[in-house]
């Protein structure tokens, strides 16, 4: 018998090579309108990857060309790079089998082209015939956004369970001198912090262990200038990319010898070998790229397009403008003062209310951070009206209703961590940290999914209509562990962020119309697998329009201005100490997703007529900012001046914002910014918003699209915070 399965074991290992190599060499082209990823099937089978970016002409041109023919070869550029064979680089794919063995190789069984519309499909399947795993790399190609959609089905075709090492989503193989990697790097209240690196031929890692607020510390996204050392915002090939995942991820960046470079997009294999039952398949998140040759400026107007379209849920519909309790009234509020603040916001135009933290808890009142978070009722103390009353004065106020909740959290002083002491995620026999007094639930058990789907459910029938939800988690996950699991910690950390989907799927079923935030301490969920669900995010924690310029500007080089939360609050600032002008803070905030989070009482006369002016400016131009290309006109990185513009898609309209957030010598004149997006040849009519004396000498004239273009557009942006807001309208 043992003789017998040696004997097997032999026939297949000689067999398996051969019949992989009886494959006739093709070429698969991934094209869009103005890209094309080429892939190469060798007749040995293996599958590589040959060209990412501008498109080719004929791709079956590439036929002749070898991959990695001879001896001495390692198989870089495999299109889906596995351990094992001559492959000895950072893996897409790490497979451990039940005996022990740690080598995959994957060989070509077919693939299959399907047009959908606007959207062409190409699957390709590649099989281990030693093993019987099996890959299904399939590609999404977005035509017209020129955004190709990537994600492997990883398919445990052998008779015994396997254990998934690494599982990234994708792996592009690009050639070209040199690569400038731009990433965001962050922390609380300091989200989305820009960062550019020359690569070098060491490797890469830009990774999230976090668990919740994965995208806190980094985001998982990127720019890559091709050919360069230099960030250009206008010109040169770039390539962006993002995973769509809201738990650890990994980006690896390896560049050979020969200058080209390998990139990995995927779920972080941290703490996480996944175990995958015979029969079983994976299917790993998305991994969205881009190429343009327009510059970083090219590379986020194709993902902004494709995001508003397909992904990000309510994509291309204005959320309504907002004031939100949080900076206002923090805990300390009443039914009263939540009304005074109804009838503020409704008297400054504004078209939603939204009650955050605080309204909740009886037995433990959530008067603090330190207390309540689990315990979903409305507090009867503090608003013995109830939430119904809340939202029925708002509605009549002619404002939506919204509410927050952070259903993913215990604080251990709470009913539900008393009941329920197992669906906190903890580790045996060991402290149970907290952050911000609180514990988080464990979403990889399915009662706790029930549980945290029943908290929104629940909330939505406190009033006969809610008409928003912020939904928060203020707690990265330590110590990890899953009572749940029991030895199967491994499930963990992949389980929690499908279970989280879970819960958003569900949600979205039953409630297709309520708009949802996505919060995270701010900006500790701004990614595509959240915003799937989510309408829009709380950008950051941070205030302060000065620190939001930087946050901001990085925020909308990957994601488009439509979910970014932007609020005017008071000064000085909460979170810095900043003080800028009334003006600066709405000149940025309308540059997003116009909202207030402040007590409007405090605001003077003359600020109160200030506010009402640029809401309703905003109104007439917001439709620009939610769906119209963003050109980035001066970096906020560069230089003294910030300046971006968004222009509709016909080029009818545009909206320009400037910003001055550095002193510069008044004897040089306005600051020039060359307008970007219009159409030459038409004339457009300039009018400067929110002010009575405009800052530009051509203000309320018309110009060519060719004349703004050319530099002539110098509003003078005379102090620190001066700013500028400006519609342009074809005539
Ligand atoms: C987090 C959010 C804030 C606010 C508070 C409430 O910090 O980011 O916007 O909702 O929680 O506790």
């Amino acid at each position: 018998m043992k003789r017998f399965c040696l004997l097997a074991a032999l026939l297949l290992t000689a067999l398996a090579p051969s019949l992989a190599r009886e494959v006739k060499k093709t070429v698969i082209a991934v094209e869009t309108e103005n890209s094309a990823l080429v892939l190469l099937v060798q007749e040995n089978g293996q599958v590589f990857n040959l060209h990412y970016g501008t498109r080719v002409g004929d791709a079956q041109q590439f036929l002749p060309m070898a991959v990695d023919s001879d001896d001495y070869n390692t198989a870089s550029g495999l299109a889906y790079p596995a351990t094992g064979g001559r492959f000895i680089g950072e893996p897409a794919l790490h497979v451990k089998y039940a005996d022990g063995t740690h080598n995959t190789e994957l060989y070509y069984s077919g693939h299959s082209i399907e047009p959908r519309l606007g959207c062409i499909t190409t699957s390709i399947r590649l099989d281990d015939p030693v093993t019987g795993l099996q890959v299904n790399l399939v590609y999404d190609a977005y035509q017209k956004e020129n955004v190709i959609v990537t994600h492997s089905e990883i398919v445990n075709g052998g008779g015994r369970p396997v254990q998934l090492l690494n599982y990234a989503s994708g792996a592009l193989y690009l050639d070209a001198d040199e690569y400038l990697l731009t990433h965001f790097h962050g922390a609380w209240a300091a989200d989305m912090q820009l960062e550019h690196e020359w690569l070098g031929h060491d490797m890469k890692v830009i990774e999230s262990r976090r668990g919740t607020q994965a995208t806190q510390g980094n985001n998982p996204s990127f720019l890559l200038s091709l050919g360069t050392r230099e960030f250009r915002e206008n010109e040169g090939e770039v390539i962006a990319g993002a995973l769509a995942w809201s738990g650890n991820f990994r980006l690896c960046f390896e560049q050979d010898a020969g200058h080209r470079l390998s990139v990995l997009a995927g779920i972080s294999p941290f703490a996480s070998a996944y175990p995958l039952a015979a029969g079983d398949t994976f299917v790993t998140p998305d991994f969205i790229y881009t190429w343009s040759d327009q510059g970083a400026g090219g590379a986020s107007r194709n993902l902004h397009r494709w995001a508003r379209k397909y992904s990000v849920y309510g994509g291309g519909e204005i959320n309504p403008t907002l004031l939100n309790s949080w900076e206002g009234a923090y805990f300390n509020f009443t039914t009263e003062t939540l009304l005074r603040m109804m009838d503020d916001a409704a008297g400054m135009g504004l078209e939603m209310f939204v009650l955050d933290d605080g309204w909740f808890g009886n037995d433990y009142p959530r008067n603090g951070d330190n207390a309540g978070l689990g315990d979903w009722e409305p507090n009867a103390q503090k608003l013995p009206e109830g939430i119904d009353y809340l939202a029925r004065y708002a509605h009549r106020k002619g404002l939506k209703f919204g509410i927050w909740i952070e259903p993913e959290m215990a604080n251990p002083q709470s009913n539900l961590a008393q009941a329920h002491p197992d669906w906190v995620v903890q580790s045996p026999g060991r402290d149970i940290y907290q952050g911000r007094n609180q514990w988080v639930l464990d979403l990889s058990n399915p009662e706790v999914e029930d549980f945290v789907f029943g908290i929104f459910d629940r909330t939505m029938q406190l009033a006969p209509h809610i008409d928003y939800i912020k939904w928060d988690c203020n707690r990265v996950i330590q110590s990890f562990g899953s009572p749940y699991l029991g030895a199967e910690q491994d499930r963990f950390y992949v389980e929690y962020t499908q279970g989280l989907y879970n819960v958003m799927r569900r949600i979205r079923d039953k409630y297709p119309k309520v708009i949802v935030q996505c919060c995270s301490s701010g900006g500790g969920r701004v990614d595509y697998g959240a915003l799937r669900y989510c309408n829009e995010v709380w950008t950051s924690d941070n205030t302060d329009a000065l620190s939001r310029v930087f946050i901001q500007y990085a925020t909308n080089l990957i994601y488009p201005a439509c979910v970014m939360g932007s609020h005017v609050s008071t000064v000085p600032n909460h979170q810095t100490g900043n003080v800028t002008p009334l003006k600066f803070r709405f000149d940025l905030a309308c540059s997003g997703r116009l909202g207030m989070e402040l007590q409007p009482k405090t605001l003077s006369a003359e600020e109160r007529t200030l506010a009402d002016r640029c809401i309703s400016s905003y109104k007439q131009y917001r439709d620009l900012v939610f769906s119209g290309n963003v050109y980035r006109l001066a970096s906020p990185y560069d230089g003294s001046y910030y300046g971006l513009m968004y222009v509709s898609e016909d080029k009818s309209r545009a909206v320009v914002f400037t910003y001055c957030i550095h002193y510069e010598p008044r004897n040089v004149g306005g600051k020039s910014f060359k307008l970007r997006g219009l159409d030459p040849s038409r004339t457009y009519r300039v009018t400067e918003q929110n002010v009575n004396r405009s800052c530009w000498w051509g203000n309320g004239q018309s110009f060519s699209g060719q004349f703004l273009s050319s530099g002539a557009f110098n509003p003078v942006l005379p102090q620190l915070y001066s700013s500028a807001v400006f519609l342009l309208e074809a005539e």
